[in-house]
């Protein structure tokens, strides 16, 4: 470890780059680890050098190439000097003649040399032809690492530098960048045992087979908590309307359309969960009846619509909680914690989590919220943060709930 500007120890990661078409993305791999706090050291095989150059990750790196056993200026010994400086080492791309080699344990150069003699964890981000992802021996090979504790990103499906379609291609740098995170500093398992039932989203009212009642909700807060509490260990069912977000890793997600659907579903899973948080933003109102056709403008009365109050989802879990734990949100543009205050009351919830969505750092779809957490007897107000922050705080508050424990 070294000393940072902040007198931090920066984690070592050993960037072992080997020759796939993806291997320019390892520099984006890098540089979201650098980001993190991370100092890379980057070694390369022969065959990579001719996707990416030397210079580039030697610029970037702030540390010269290994690629050469013979060769190094910081050691005599490079590949027993990068194992031992290692904190995690970090195959991107990884190809299938490299994962066979690991398997078998082979080191003909400096790259597969470093992977035979580091001791600390090493994480696999795999990249290839589908077909030669689906080969036996390449997946019997990656059934032998994981034995061995070797982590993997798993690729994703789509088109591949080939043009064939199929599992293969090199997965989000953020994901491969993220997963080497989590090697380096394994997540609190605060939550583990927990069980969560999160609400996400808008809801559609449909009024017609092409008309919606709907709202600005994207979902993001909702999902940012339910992969943070996985991460955490808690097994969590997010129950979401529509939206175009992925799944979060295991995540259970539940997906609704409307309050009906959704008041349904969350109640059914909090039936076996320990706390519910519903960051949904519910329709309040749906149109009293349906057409099963199209309305026409010229025949049918589309200027008037008669609307009936949607169930309370938050209230109604709030009766059913017992000793368990339910947090609701207020998305607030004016009076913001007197409305939070009186939410809290009139729904019965053990906290609100208020912001105030009329500042563009805290609305919808923003990256960043300024949260203030709400209990009966008092208030704490948060600085602007991304939403993977709020969210770790809004967990650290759940666990302390469910857990008996108090800020
Ligand atoms: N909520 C819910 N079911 C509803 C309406 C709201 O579960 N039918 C939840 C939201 O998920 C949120 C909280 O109640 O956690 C507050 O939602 P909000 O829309 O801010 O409050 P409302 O009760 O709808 O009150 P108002 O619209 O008057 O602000």
């Amino acid at each position: 470890m070294i000393e940072t500007t902040t007198g931090t120890t920066a984690p070592h990661v050993v960037l072992a780059v080997t020759g796939g078409i993806a291997a320019y993305k390892a520099v984006e791999v890098m540089r979201l680890l650098q980001h993190a706090g991370c100092d890379v050291r980057v070694t390369m095989t022969a065959d990579a050098e001719r996707f990416v150059g030397t210079p580039t990750f030697e610029a970037l790196s702030g540390h010269p190439i290994a690629d050469d056993l013979y060769s190094y200026p910081d050691s005599a010994i490079p590949h027993i000097f990068l194992a031992d400086w290692a904190d995690l080492v970090l195959v991107v791309p990884a190809t299938a003649n490299v994962l066979a080699k690991m398997a078998a344990g082979i080191g003909d150069d400096c790259l597969t040399t470093t992977l035979i003699a580091t001791h600390c964890p090493v994480l696999v981000a795999a990249a290839m032809n589908v077909h030669m992802w689906r080969n036996p021996a390449t997946q019997a090979n990656i059934e032998k690492l994981l034995s061995r504790g070797v982590r993997f990103v798993k690729p994703q499906s789509g088109l591949l530098a080939c043009g064939d379609i199929g599992e293969g291609k090199l997965a989000e740098v953020e994901e491969i960048a993220a997963a080497a995170l989590d090697a380096l500093n394994p997540a609190q398992r605060d939550m583990a045992g927990m069980r969560l039932v999160i609400t996400a989203g808008p809801t559609h009212e449909a009024i017609d087979p092409v008309r919606y009642i709907a709202n600005a909700s994207t979902g993001k807060m909702g999902y940012a908590i339910a992969r943070e509490a996985a991460r955490r260990g808690a097994a969590v069912t997010l129950v979401s309307g529509p939206v175009g977000l992925e799944a979060p890793r295991d995540v259970d997600v539940v997906p609704v359309v409307s309050a009906a659907e959704m008041h349904d579903a969350a109640l059914g899973a909090f039936a076996n969960a320990d706390a519910a948080i519903c960051a949904a933003a519910v329709a309040d109102y749906t149109p009293a009846a349906f057409a099963t056709r199209k309305l026409k403008k010229g025949a049918d009365d589309l200027g008037t619509l008669n609307l009936v109050q949607t169930a309370d989802i938050l209230a109604d879990l709030s009766r059913t909680k017992g000793g368990r734990v339910v947090v609701g949100f207020a998305a607030e543009t004016d009076d913001l914690l007197e409305n939070a205050h009186s939410k809290l009351a009139r729904k019965g919830c053990d906290l609100i989590v208020a912001n105030d969505v009329s500042r563009p750092d805290s609305t919808f779809g923003a990256d960043t919220s300024r949260i203030a957490f709400v209990w009966p007897d008092r208030t704490e107000q948060l600085d602007t943060l991304p939403l993977d922050r709020v969210a770790a705080a809004i967990c650290d508050q759940v666990a302390l709930l469910v857990t008996g424990g108090r800020a």
